[in-house]
Formats: structure tokens, C-alpha cells, sequence
């Protein structure tokens, strides 16, 4: 098929949520770059919007998934699932928390994070706290809780009534944070760095107040780690970067590594789920356990989490040295990098995409980027050379 038709097919038959799509479509990919039918190559700076944390074919992902694909898919969870169980003894060995529960992606985690800390104080015969504060300008996901949790009103406004008790603040605002907690607060939800709205850093001090707040009033904290986990910010999770540890985090994207698995991790004192209290079908099966064990072996044995630091870092002073005027502010952490200009960067997207790089853009301003962690010195100058040359 020619990608004529395949636009075709797709205008006909699929529900556009997606507005205008880059008009192409890729036949396979191979570490940093993805190649169409033709031939064509781009560098993808984008990483499957966080997803492709060792970019695109891995070959110990590739190995393993075709190894489970010969033993078994899925078995429900009916019966024990090693890969299942495996995984959570890793993950809870490699952070903060001390149990784990499978989901499909990172609404559907968030909205088992939520469930999680209404549940804590119903059992504890406080059901009335069943409050959670988000900020302003998050993004927690698509269903009917999380997409109330999103402190976006361009994605809420058609789907009102919202599911209640959200409490949307400024963030980085302590004052108005420490306001905002009332007798019905079960939890505060934040993500460290807001990735979807424009990759916005909450501040140390916020994050420290968020967690002194939470142990002052008695109320679970959840980080939103779903983009920022796994490495993406140059430790293992963004929360290390601040020695505060949450109640509660959550995890999707780049955990299997482009197949779909979603993750709640939590403390053992707020890990309060019941045979009966939660559930899925699909979570933690075999197929996508044995990928995010993949993924969490090359990233320990290539020491990627340390390259995303390192990288980032190096991104960082290489757009710094741009002799330009036109970029405005650099923001993000480790691998994700958000580069506000001075002049239009859909058009700026465009250009690079011209030149061979995916990227992204949010509002009219900002260059988003999220390139796979093990990306190279070379990877990240050609970039550079190209960015240059449009601003120039
Ligand atoms: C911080 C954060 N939370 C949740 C989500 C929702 O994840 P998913 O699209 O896998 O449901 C996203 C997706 O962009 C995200 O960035």
C-alpha cells in the first residue's frame, strides 16, 4: 500500500482524535531512526512521545519478545504469572514503593492510582476523603477520572459532568497548595515535570512543601511518573532527583518499551487492594511483563539511566551554544527537553522534519523533544547542526 491509500483508508474508517498527522508512515525502525517503505530515514527525537527509551528494534527486547511469543501470550490472572511477579520484584527493588499492580497504559494506571488512595481511607472508615488535588496544567490521561484529574479545560470541557472531587491549583504555588487541602483531601497528584503541557519542571521547594503537606494532613502523595519514569530525566525515576519519595507512583510508556503495560507503584502502608477491590484482564500478562523485563535489562546493562543524565546534559549546552536569539528558554531534565523560541515552532518542526527529525511542538512556541536514552554525542551534534541551520 502507498501512503496515498493508506490516508485514504484511514480519513474513511478510523475516528480522527489525532488532528492532521505528519502526512508519512514507517515500515520499520532500527535504534534512533525509522525508515519508510521508500526508504526514507528520520532521526526520531519524538521517542514514540517517551515510549521508545531504547529506540526503535532493540535487539534484546526483539529477542525476548520473540522468545515469549513461542511459549505464551496470556493467561489471565486466574492463575500465577512469573513474568508478572518478576517484574514487580524488580521494580519495587529498583524504587521507593513495596507493591505493584499491572495495568495497559498510564490513564489506566492514574486511574488505579486514584482507586488505590480513596480506598486507603475507605478502609480506614474515612470515606469521605475522597478528594485529590492536581495542577494546573497536568496531564494524568483520557478516561473520565484522569481526564478530571488533567488540569486542561480544553480536554474536559465536552465531556462535563467530569467525575468529581478534583481540585485543580497553580503550580508551583505553595501557598495555594497548602489552601486547597480540606477534610475530603485524600491525595495530592502531581507529575514532577509537566511533560504534555510543555515540559514545566515543579520546583524543588514545591515538591519538598507537596510532601511536608502530605505527611502534615495525613494525605497519600502520588507522582505521575508515566513520562518521566524510567530514566527519562536522568535517574531512574524524577522523584530521586529530589530525595522526597511519594506514596504512590505510576509508570507506563517507556516500561515496555512500545508494548502497551502500565504500572502502580506503592508503599506498603497505602497498599491496600483486596482480592476484589481491582482488576484487568490484560494487565501484567506474560508478553508484556517479559518486555518491560527486557527493557529494564538493557537499561541496567547499558547503563542508560546514567547516558540520559549525561546526554541530556550535553544537549543542553550544545543548544545553549546556538548563536541565535531566537531561542528563548531551555527547559526539562535529562532527556526531556523542551526549547521555547522566539518564533513559530510548528514552522521550526516543520523545517527539521524536512531534514530528516521527528519531533514535537506544544502551543505555538515550544520544541519538544524526547529522544531514546541511549542516543549518542554524533546523534544529538546532527540535531544541532540542523536546528541551527533553520534558526539561522
Ligand atoms: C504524565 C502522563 N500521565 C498519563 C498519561 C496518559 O498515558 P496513556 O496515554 O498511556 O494513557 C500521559 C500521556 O501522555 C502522561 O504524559
Amino acid at each position: 500500500m502507498n501512503l496515498n491509500d493508506v490516508i485514504a483508508l484511514d480519513e474513511k474508517y478510523y475516528m480522527n482524535t489525532f488532528g492532521k498527522r505528519t502526512p508519512i508512515s514507517f515500515a520499520r525502525g532500527d535504534g534512533l531512526y525509522l525508515y519508510t517503505k521508500d526508504g526514507r530515514k528520520y532521526a526520531d527525537f519524538m521517542g514514540g512521545i517517551a515510549v521508545n527509551a531504547l529506540g526503535h528494534s532493540n535487539p534484546v527486547v526483539r529477542r525476548a519478545l520473540h522468545d515469549q511469543i513461542d511459549k505464551v501470550l496470556h493467561t489471565s490472572n486466574l492463575y500465577y504469572v512469573e513474568n508478572q511477579a518478576l517484574l514487580a520484584e524488580k521494580l519495587v527493588k529498583m524504587s521507593c514503593a513495596d507493591k505493584v499492580f499491572f495495568a495497559n497504559s498510564g490513564a489506566e494506571a492514574n486511574e488505579g492510582a486514584l482507586k488505590l488512595a480513596r480506598m486507603y481511607f475507605y478502609k480506614k472508615g474515612q470515606g469521605h476523603k475522597n478528594e485529590v488535588i492536581t495542577a494546573i496544567n497536568s496531564f494524568h490521561g483520557r478516561t473520565l477520572a484522569t481526564l478530571a484529574a488533567t488540569g486542561q479545560e480544553k480536554y474536559q470541557k465536552p465531556y462535563r459532568p467530569l467525575t468529581p472531587s478534583f481540585v485543580h491549583v497553580p503550580p508551583n504555588d505553595i501557598e495555594a497548595l497548602e489552601n486547597a487541602v480540606s477534610e475530603n483531601t485524600c491525595a495530592i497528584m502531581l507529575e514532577v515535570i509537566q511533560g504534555e503541557s510543555g515540559v514545566h519542571p515543579l520546583t524543588h521547594a514545591y515538591l519538598k512543601a507537596a510532601r511536608e503537606i502530605c505527611d502534615k494532613k495525613g494525605i497519600l502523595l502520588i507522582f505521575d511518573e508515566v513520562q518521566t519514569g524510567m530514566g527519562r530525566t536522568g535517574t531512574m525515576f524524577a522523584y530521586e532527583h529530589f530525595c522526597i519519595e511519594p506514596d504512590i507512583f505510576t509508570l507506563a510508556k517507556a516500561l515496555g518499551g512500545g508494548i502497551p503495560i502500565g504500572a502502580i507503584c506503592a508503599k506498603d502502608f497505602c497498599s491496600v487492594f483486596e482480592p476484589g477491590d481491582h482488576g484487568s484482564t490484560f494487565g501484567g500478562n506474560p508478553f508484556a511483563c517479559r518486555a518491560a523485563l527486557a527493557v529494564l535489562e538493557v537499561l541496567e546493562k547499558d547503563e542508560l539511566v546514567e547516558n540520559s543524565k549525561v546526554m541530556g546534559q550535553y544537549f543542553v549546552d550544545k543548544i545553549n551554544d546556538i548563536k541565535t536569539d531566537k531561542i528563548r528558554q531551555i527547559r526539562g531534565r535529562g532527556l526531556m527537553v523542551g526549547i521555547a523560541l522566539g518564533v513559530d515552532a510548528k514552522e521550526v518542526n516543520k523545517r527539521l522534519f524536512e531534514k530528516g527529525f521527528l519531533c514535537g511542538t506544544v502551543g505555538d512556541d515550544t520544541i519538544r523533544l524526547l529522544p531514546p536514552l541511549n542516543i549518542t554525542k554524533d546523534e544529538i551534534n546532527l540535531f544541532i547542526k540542523a536546528l541551527e541551520e533553520i534558526l539561522a
